[in-house]
């Protein structure tokens, strides 16, 4: 029994009514069960402040390292405001901690996505999702889970929001994300095309509207820098979320960081983070690299096509793409 709970136990014992209560010495006893439960507040008080504390600077941390409280023109700090001129956005991304920081709510104050939550309901979704998870650690590649899928799926949603695109087309990005990598489930090899098959499957079930499907089938077949094209506002803010997506929490287990460059280079990566300035029109891939694992260069020599394709897809969006590491401009 811990102090706390020790001094209550005393306080409750001594504080009841009837004809103990007149016995010789009780008010000596009343004064230390009185004693004893103040001790117990007190003591319960500083604990509850203590926690209160350690939250908030959990939270103050956790904002510092992802920039999610958004920055103004003038440098305030504040929430975001869907669509305001002239602010920097966060869109979401890793923290160092490996935490997803992309919910829509967070971004946009958008909480509900009707559609990507039908979607998420989905058995057979779920089970491809995750048995393609299987099979890719299997194959020895990163991450491609649940987190993964949300992550792009609400980066997405994200990006088409703040850049004045409506409800339904953010929605369309957000499912698109979500199921952009379901084809591996049948194989690496051509997966952005095997996953709009199935995506097709999922959204006829749903009766989504041709016309809607029309976007995300094209988006998610369309994800990949080996074929892919940004063809739609849909296609691009997909790209850009699934390829910033590079963090040494998707590095498996059993992964060997000195052998496998790609492992490498991700474990490398401490934080990623995509912003919008809704002024300069720019999106910007913000990274942190531990260059003692990985330089540099070797983000490039296995990334650049992902980045040229990035560029193009911001430049469907109306944008420029950037990207710093470690707070320096590169591109
Ligand atoms: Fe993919
Ligand atoms: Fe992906």
């Amino acid at each position: 029994m811990d102090r706390r709970s020790d001094g209550l136990a005393t306080a409750r014992a001594g504080n009841g009514s009837g004809p103990d209560d007149a016995a010789p010495g009780r008010d000596a006893d009343r004064a230390r069960d009185l004693d004893a439960r103040a001790a117990g507040d007190r003591e319960a008080a500083e604990a509850e402040a203590d926690r209160a504390a350690a939250a908030d600077a959990e939270r103050r941390a956790e904002a510092a390292a992802t920039g999610l409280a958004d920055r103004d023109a003038d440098g305030g700090n504040g929430h975001a405001a869907a669509n305001g001129a002239g602010r920097v956005v966060a869109l979401g991304g890793r923290t160092p901690a490996g935490i997803e920081r992309a919910t829509p709510a967070q971004s946009t104050g958008r909480a509900r996505i009707p559609l990507l939550d039908r979607v998420r309901g989905h058995e057979r979704a779920s089970a491809f999702i995750e048995a393609a998870d299987e099979f890719l650690g299997a194959q020895g590649f990163t991450e491609h889970g649940f987190r993964h899928a949300n992550l792009v799926g609400h980066i997405s949603f994200n990006v088409l929001t703040h850049l004045g695109h409506d409800q339904r087309t953010a929605e369309l990005g957000a499912v698109a994300g979500y199921l952009h990598d379901i084809g591996n489930v049948v194989s690496r090899a051509y997966h952005g095309q095997t996953s709009a098959m199935i995506a097709y499957d999922l959204l006829k079930e749903l009766e989504v509207p041709p016309r809607d499907m029309a976007h995300v089938l094209s988006a998610v077949g369309n994800h990949e820098e080996q074929y892919g094209v940004a063809v739609s506002p849909v296609g691009a803010a997909v790209i850009l979320a699934d390829k910033s997506d590079v963090h040494r929490s998707r590095v498996r287990k059993d992964a060997s960081i000195e052998m496998d460059i790609h492992d490498r280079v991700n474990f490398a990566v401490q934080a990623s983070f995509l912003r919008v300035d809704l002024q300069a029109r720019t999106l910007t891939l913000e990274l942190t690299i531990d260059t003692s694992i990985s330089q540099v260069l070797e983000y490039f020599e296995i990334f650049l096509d992902r980045m040229i394709m990035c560029r193009r897809a911001a430049r469907t969006l109306g944008c420029d793409f950037k990207i710093t590491v470690n707070d320096v401009p590169i591109l």
